[in-house]
């Protein structure tokens, strides 16, 4: 979703606020903007509908000539995922107040700004843009009485809705001011120069040194300092991270498109997702960050998993392995369906939250929604320090590493993983034996290896796509741990080749779908050895007899599959349990080919954000 980087220093501003734009790409944007200081004490923007390239192409058209400005070291940047108005120059931001004196950039909605801009309208307002972002410029010019901070609290305290906001003034030559309502806001510390954004991966090329804002949080911040207030002026002290991760991580390393770096990087992710937790010795595993003995382990007696897209598909995969091996009750609930239907929480209930980017606006709402009920709560996020994280305070990280590509692909099979050893951990307080969590350790030790047998069988898997990338339609099913595994799969093929693709439990393609099947709609069947192999094999047959091309992933060996499809893709051998991993990556790679050879923009598809923080 929309992006925000600030900078006060000593560079050009304006080459690192582009820069940070760059990094910022990833999260999904239709337009781009930039604001900074012009030598005679008033600002300057240039704002592009487009990539961050027409904005630096333009930028660098107007810095030739106004070069003042190219030496500035006070800039604010944007890239808009639109949502008021289309996404246009007039809608992009940063947006200036009436007397171009302050300039903002914004993420997040305001709730109320149709309120506020008839009143400022009544008072003689006059609005360039559609956004409801605009208005909060107006606010702060109509606030200001010298002292920018103060401006920027008497604005904000006018809003309803969420901000990750950011500030410049023109007569304040040195200072950024930027505030936090559930929109994420980091403070990158550097050597004589401060940095403010909304994602550290616009930072760490500049600092690894961060500190995050909380809901309610105001920073000012100049070259050399930055003070935290509240809303109500009271100071706040908020503690610096490390970041443990390096610039070459979001780098595409050699690989076209970072979507495909991340297929790769899974045996490495699950390696690191792995370490330390699998206690061999003692039949269990270890996850320190649920921060929970034995006792309380043996209280949940149900849990309540919320997530949206890959990350729901996960908890599914999550819901049959903690009934399966713990014997807990567990529902899985789309994350704004959990809130809208003011679930039911019981005292021995725990709601996990599950989130890559620890972000996401439904998944957030639904753990403070649970947090509000009392339940005990938990996150598994791979974003050390994101806001579901830290609000929910004990969890699971999946140390997956960065994941750029809008398309979810290491974390989903981290999920899995993670999910996988949560359900051992708990399966050993209750009924599963020492002898059955052991062979799940050894299995879940295989899963790097696992991983890379699939990646390797990337030729075969492109030679089907040649045959399919044409296709506009495409059906995937499959039955017990197969049934996420394959909405998961076609969730991928949709959002990165715009091909429609549906995902149906095997069975219950009969029951409608199977109307719309004919030669140019191929079904791709998830069909790994499994108790309901023979079953799925004659869903693969009712498909045939109606000319659906069938596409098989099945397991390594398995000569059953062979005479029930048209192309065959395999995956190793390995416990049931754990075939979503494999069965995954394979259909990842499917997705990734299809989508290549039609030409799509694999790592940032149409309409779509990495990080989605609206609701
Ligand atoms: O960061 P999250 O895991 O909370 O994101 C949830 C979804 O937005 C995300 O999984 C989305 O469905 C992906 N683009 C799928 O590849």
């Amino acid at each position: 979703m929309c992006g925000i980087i600030g900078y006060a220093g000593h560079k050009s501003a304006a080459n690192v606020v582009v820069a940070g734009l760059k990094r910022l790409e990833y999260r999904g944007y239709d337009s781009a903007g930039i604001a900074l200081l012009n030598g005679g004490g008033s600002l300057l923007t240039v704002k592009t509908p487009g990539k961050v390239t027409e904005l630096e192409a333009e930028l660098g058209a107007m810095l030739a000539e106004k070069t003042e400005a190219g030496k500035s070291g006070l800039a604010i940047g944007h890239t808009r995922w639109a949502t008021h108005g289309e996404p246009t120059q007039l809608n992009a931001h940063p947006h200036l107040s009436p007397n171009g004196n302050f300039a903002i950039a914004h993420n997040g909605i305001i709730e109320n700004y149709l309120a506020i801009r008839d009143r400022l309208i009544s008072k003689g307002h006059e609005f360039r843009s559609e956004t409801d972002s605009e208005t909060i410029a107006h606010l702060i010019e109509e606030a200001y009485e010298g002292d920018l901070q103060a401006a920027v609290v008497t604005a904000l305290k006018q809003l309803e809705g969420t901000y990750g906001v950011i500030v410049i003034s023109a007569m304040h030559p040195d200072t950024l001011v930027a505030a936090r309502s559930g929109s994420p806001i980091a403070i990158g510390i550097g050597d004589g120069e401060t940095l403010i954004a909304s994602d550290v991966s616009a930072l760490i090329s500049h600092t690894k040194r961060v500190v995050y804002l909380d809901d309610g949080d105001v920073v000012t911040v100049t070259p050399d300092n930055f003070d935290i207030v509240s809303l109500k002026d009271v100071p706040v002290t908020r503690g610096a991270t490390e970041i443990d991760w390096d610039i070459e991580e979001i780098e595409k390393g050699g690989f076209e498109h970072f979507m495909l770096k991340e297929i790769y990087e899974q045996p490495a992710a699950l390696t690191n997702a792995l370490r330390g937790r699998l206690v061999h010795k003692d039949q269990t595993t270890k996850l320190s960050g649920m921060q929970m003995g034995p006792a309380d382990l043996a209280h949940i007696d149900r849990f309540i998993i919320a997530a949206c897209g890959t990350s729901l598909y996960a908890g599914m995969v999550g819901k049959y392995y903690l009934e399966d091996f713990a014997s807990i009750p567990t529902d899985v609930l789309q994350a704004a369906e959990f809130r809208d239907r003011n679930p039911i929480i019981q005292r021995d209930s725990c709601m996990l939250a599950i989130s890559q980017s620890g972000e996401t606006a439904d998944t957030l709402a639904a753990l403070r929604e649970a947090i509000r009920k009392g339940a005990t709560v938990m996150g598994l996020c791979n974003v050390v320090g994101s806001t579901i994280a830290r609000e929910a305070g004990r969890g699971v990280y999946l140390h997956a590493g960065p994941e750029i590509g809008v398309a979810s692909t290491k974390s989903f099979t981290c999920q899995v993983a993670v999910l996988a050893m949560m359900s051992v951990l708990l399966g050993r307080t209750r009924r599963l034996s020492a002898e059955a969590a052991s062979r799940m350790i050894a299995e879940l030790a295989r899963l790097p290896e696992l991983a890379q047998a699939v990646i390797d069988q990337e030729p075969s898997i492109l030679s089907i796509a040649e045959k399919y990338a044409h296709c506009e339609h495409a059906f995937f099913i499959g039955r017990g741990y197969m049934y996420p595994a394959v909405l998961e799969g076609a969730l991928k093929l949709k959002e990165i080749s715009y091909i429609h693709a549906e995902g149906y439990h095997a069975a219950e393609l009969k029951h409608g779908p199977i109307a719309l099947l004919n030669e140019d709609i191929p079904v791709i069947v998830a069909v790994p050895e499994s108790a309901g192999k023979a079953k799925t094999i004659g869903n693969m047959q009712e498909c045939r007899a109606r000319k659906s091309p069938v596409i098989a992933i099945a397991t390594e060996g398995d000569t059953d599959i062979a005479a029930h499809c048209d192309d065959l893709i395999t995956v190793p051998r390995c416990q049931e349990f754990l075939a979503p991993i494999p069965v995954v990556i394979a259909e990842q790679l499917f997705a990734y080919h299809v989508a290549r050879l039609r030409g799509c923009e694999i790592d940032q598809p149409k309409n779509l954000a990495k990080s989605v923080t609206v609701e």
